[in-house]
């Protein structure tokens, strides 16, 4: 069997690591193909060398650019690469441009599409991840849910005959990473300078475009980060950081020291490092569920909501809006003592992942 990946954001990058590995231990052969969506080495290439993950063997080099710019770019320049492969399976991974990009150019060459982290809703359809999800999912052929409510959700729309549940291939390298920081084989991570790693900190993220875009709203949120009684290092991914340069809006105030992104495994360490998350990042909501870490997320709504389940994450759209002595009780709340089960399965996603492509392969 011959499977092409697609993958391009960094989201994707952690998840083709156990695709990867799973497919390196069989007969299978495995094409990976990289947009190139994102470029950044510290959103792209430290991801291949720190997950162990083979080098793409095709790279689009789209870059950023408008949704239609970027899609397209994708759409056009995975003709040629489908023609010469010739895939059993083309497997798109989760929910951005280059997913829906790579998912439309298989079905418009009659190739079957399979749909890693199928079934995710957050009802907004503000996000561009929104229309890309729905989309993928309906175009493509097979469905691999990471949990039941995403499988409710594919059965709702008419889609159960193609859709499976795998389990959630981040849990995967999650804790294959954790594993190995706890047994002291991994250095410890670069965090932003004025955070003292072995003192109470905050761990912080903020990139999408409905928190990042508007000047006033960023301002807004940077300052709420800014008035938590604990530090907080926030990792600024390159949409954060080019918007606050391009507005003047300063990262570095009160509590808030910020840095660059950090690698998958320093992520890991600087979350269980941490007091605690606070972030609009879909897959750190669930690092912190599976890392016993409580999660604020500054966002109206989430995918991941099995993590909301006994207060492990709560949602506050607009920190702002709270005193500030009820937003830092929110956001330094000590862990719940509910216990939780395995809503995103046993880590062994991936292998599960493979068997579910050989069974239905056409
Ligand atoms: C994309 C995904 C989002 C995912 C996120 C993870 C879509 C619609 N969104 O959002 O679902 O959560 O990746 O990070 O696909 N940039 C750089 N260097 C890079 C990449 C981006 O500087 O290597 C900057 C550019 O200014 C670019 C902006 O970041 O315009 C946004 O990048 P883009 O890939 O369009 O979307 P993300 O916000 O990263």
């Amino acid at each position: 069997m011959k499977v092409l990946s697609v993958v391009g954001a960094r989201p994707q990058l952690v998840k083709l690591a156990p695709i990867a590995a799973a497919f390196a231990s069989t007969d299978h052969q495995h094409v990976i193909v990289h947009t190139g969506q994102h470029y950044d080495a510290d959103l792209s290439d430290v991801f291949f060398s720190g997950l162990g993950i083979p080098d793409p063997d095709v790279h689009l080099g789209i870059g950023s650019g408008s949704h239609g710019i970027q899609t397209g770019g994708v759409l056009a320049a995975m003709d040629p690469v489908l023609a010469a492969e010739r895939p059993d399976w083309v497997l798109v991974y989760g929910d951005t441009n280059s997913t829906l990009a790579g998912a439309l150019s298989a079905v418009k060459m009659h190739l079957p599409v399979a749909h890693l982290e199928a079934g995710l809703r957050s009802f907004n359809r503000r996000m561009p991840e929104e229309h890309n999800r729905i989309l993928t999912d309906h175009a493509a052929d097979l469905l691999l849910a990471p949990t039941e409510e995403a499988m409710r959700h594919l059965s709702d729309e008419g889609l159960a005959e193609r859709s499976v549940l795998a389990g959630d291939v981040m849990v995967d390298v999650c804790l294959r990473i954790r594993d190995k920081i706890l047994s002291g084989a991994q250095a410890a991570p670069a965090l932003p300078d004025g955070i003292d790693p072995h003192a109470p900190y905050l761990l912080a993220t903020l990139h999408r475009p409905d928190n990042t875009d508007s000047p006033e709203r960023l301002d807004a949120l940077l300052g709420a980060l800014a008035a938590l009684p604990l530090p907080v290092a926030l990792l600024a991914h390159p949409r954060l950081t080019a918007r606050a340069e391009q507005h003047g809006i300063d990262l570095n105030r009160g509590s808030l020291h910020a840095g660059r992104p950090l690698p998958y495994a320093g992520l890991i360490a600087a979350v269980l490092g941490s007091s605690g998350v606070v972030t609009d990042s879909g897959g750190l909501q669930k690092e912190a569920f599976l890392l016993d870490r409580v999660c604020t997320t500054i966002r109206p709504e989430t995918e991941w909501v099995e993590t909301l389940e006994g207060g492990w994450n709560q949602l506050v759209p607009n920190p702002y809006e709270f005193s500030p002595a009820e937003w830092a009780g929110i956001a330094t709340r000590p862990a719940p003592a509910t216990p939780r089960g395995l809503p995103y399965g046993d880590g062994k996603a991936a292998q599960r992942v493979v068997e579910f492509l050989e069974r239905h392969k056409r």
